[in-house]
């Protein structure tokens, strides 16, 4: 869910044109200047990949680009950080998520 009004003590919010991008094959939309995480949260998607060893999922926790608990595939890339990555018109996401066993 994004903020679609901000209270009238804070800033106007703004944002870039609206976009649209393909996250696990459904259509999505987004705003320009929004990064992946956030369109992703914005979609009520909070798993982002799983572990190698383990199968357990990962999601948001630095936020910064730092911990790589939020990699996704991008354009058929693998490993991009969902948190500092922007995104773009037409993009192609794909958690890295499976089913544990
Ligand atoms: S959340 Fe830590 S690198 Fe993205």
């Amino acid at each position: 869910m994004r903020v679609a009004q901000s209270n009238s003590n804070l800033p106007v919010i703004e944002r870039g044109q609206p976009i649209s991008l393909q996250v696990n094959g459904q259509l999505v939309s987004a705003y320009e200047g929004e990064t992946i995480a956030g369109v992703l949260f914005a979609e009520g998607r909070r798993i982002l990949r799983h572990t190698m060893k383990d199968s357990r999922p990962r999601s948001i926790f630095c936020g910064i680009g730092v911990c790589y608990d939020c990699l996704v595939t991008v354009n058929g890339a693998p490993n991009v950080r969902a948190c500092v990555t922007p995104v773009t018109e037409g993009m192609v996401i794909e958690t890295q998520t499976r089913e544990r066993k």
